[in-house]
């Protein structure tokens, strides 16, 4: 894993998507935003697709993606974790072995397989993952020249959605998808904004916080403006948070001026049984539901869907 912003060809030196990502030419002919039709006849508010996102590697992109979906499913949401990252910690965080994992993102990516066909159901009620699978390591060279490549796991939720949003036997909808990205701004990274609706950025309490972030928020307004225009912040997420090192609460003084509300109130902190848990093939919360760090997501969750709730009533 490493710790160094990675960026590639997607985004050019000059911090502009290469021309082919452009509005004028693939996404030109993206389906809308609205592409949710519920032709099985289930009704109801599409899902929420948030990204973690930050190329930054060890910021816990993983550990939220994790928890923060074990917190909303415990609470009765339905949640489809992807795992985007070849690494596939989400996957093995979330204890799929990798005999579950011959179907996954790479297949839904490379259109070879179609995401219900690959969705694997996790120990916990109401979360499912497509997991990650070694192949997607390879995906970024092989997807370079296929047709509308930033707009792969667009195309293939939105398929997905059309026919109705629906894990296994589940007899209640998707309401929350949750990508979970590698730590570099590629072309994974992009096909997982080009498919959200917002961002979440796990920002650990460390003295490099900041830097590299106005990268990734270059790349979100990018984006944003060439291939996906719905495309928001959701909110930054302060993580390993240390109430004895001055440093993390000076990191998080520093965080809350630059991005105001968009800051969680709610903080993750550091805690020895979240770094724990992926070991035990475990979220903290089944791992230890009562330590601080489990208690946390929870917090999280519920301030999250608060927003959402905000959000949709607006
Ligand atoms: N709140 C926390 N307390 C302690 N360790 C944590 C916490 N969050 C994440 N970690 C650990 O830090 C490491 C990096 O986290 P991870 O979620 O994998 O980051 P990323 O996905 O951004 O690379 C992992 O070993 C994880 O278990
Ligand atoms: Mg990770």
């Amino acid at each position: 894993m490493s710790d160094q912003p990675k960026t590639d060809k997607i985004v050019n030196e000059n911090n502009n998507l290469n021309p082919s990502e452009e509005m004028t030419g693939e996404a030109s002919t993206a389906p809308e935003t609205s592409y949710v039709r519920f032709d099985s006849g289930l009704t109801g508010a599409p899902p929420r697709v948030i990204v973690m996102a930050n190329q930054k590697g060890g910021v816990g992109k993983t550990t939220t993606a994790i928890n923060l979906g074990t917190a909303l499913a415990a609470v009765g949401e339905r949640v489809l974790v992807l795992d985007l990252d070849p690494q596939g910690n989400a996957s093995t965080g979330l204890g799929i072995d990798h005999s579950q994992r011959t179907r996954s993102t790479y297949h839904v990516l490379t259109g070879d397989f179609p995401v219900e066909a690959s969705i694997v159901p996790t120990a916990i009620p109401g979360l499912h993952i497509v997991p990650s699978s070694f192949d997607l390591s390879g995906a970024e060279l092989e997807l370079v020249d296929a047709p509308r490549r930033s707009f792969r796991l667009k195309d293939a939720l939105a398929a997905f959605l059309t026919r109705g949003p629906i894990c296994g036997t589940d007899d209640k909808p998707i309401s929350y998808i949750l990508i979970d990205c590698p730590p570099s701004l590629n072309l994974l990274t992009l096909n997982a904004m080009t498919a959200a609706d917002a961002v979440l950025v796990p920002l650990q309490c460390e003295f490099f916080a900041l830097e590299g972030l106005s990268q990734l928020m270059r790349t979100v307004n990018l984006v944003k403006s060439s291939l996906n225009r719905r495309l928001e912040i959701q909110g930054v997420v302060l993580t390993m948070f240390d109430a004895r090192n001055n440093l993390s609460a000076q990191v998080a003084q520093d965080v809350r001026e630059h991005f105001g509300d968009k800051v969680y109130r709610t903080v993750i902190p550091r805690n020895v049984r979240v770094s724990e848990a992926p070991s035990h093939g475990k979220p903290a919360l089944v791992y230890d539901h009562r330590c601080a760090g489990s208690q946390a997501y929870i917090k999280l969750a519920s301030e999250i869907i608060r927003r959402e709730n905000a959000l949709r009533a607006a």
